[in-house]
């Protein structure tokens, strides 16, 4: 077994060891070791798969332009995209919940394309296989 270090900011990492307490975990290596194990196998999908899952997005409203690069990024996708709904959730921010589905490596290709713009605070793409080729 191989060491590294990592650096990490002070706040996000009382926020993981948090987490940690949380999920019962004794040690960071355990801990980290499964965060690298599950983008992995997120990472194992393959195009021709199909997927079904929910992107959810968190931003900042007052972000000049967010939105509407948002929505642009989303009718590229139409094809992949059955439904989203935007929620104002306070006076800065907006959380949107995308419902896709379809191949798992254009799939991807949103959810990373949504995190991208400054000012989206947090995107999270949730999704499983349904078994079928496409
Ligand atoms: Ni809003």
């Amino acid at each position: 077994m191989e060491r590294f270090s990592i650096s990490m900011e002070d706040d996000l990492l009382e926020k993981f060891d948090r987490h940690l307490s949380r999920r019962g975990y004794s040690n960071r290596s355990e801990a980290v070791r499964d965060l690298v194990r599950k983008t992995l196998v997120d990472e194992e999908w393959e195009s021709g798969e199909e997927v079904v899952g929910v992107i959810t997005l968190v931003f900042d409203h007052h972000q000049r332009q967010l939105q509407e690069k948002l929505t642009e990024i989303q009718h590229d996708h139409c094809r992949i995209i059955i439904s989203s709904t935007h929620v104002h959730l306070d006076h800065h921010n907006c959380l949107e919940v995308i419902i896709v589905k379809g191949d798992a490596g254009k799939v991807r290709e949103l959810a990373d394309r949504l995190k991208a713009p400054r000012g989206v605070k947090s995107s999270e793409l949730t999704a499983t296989t349904t078994g079928r080729r496409l």
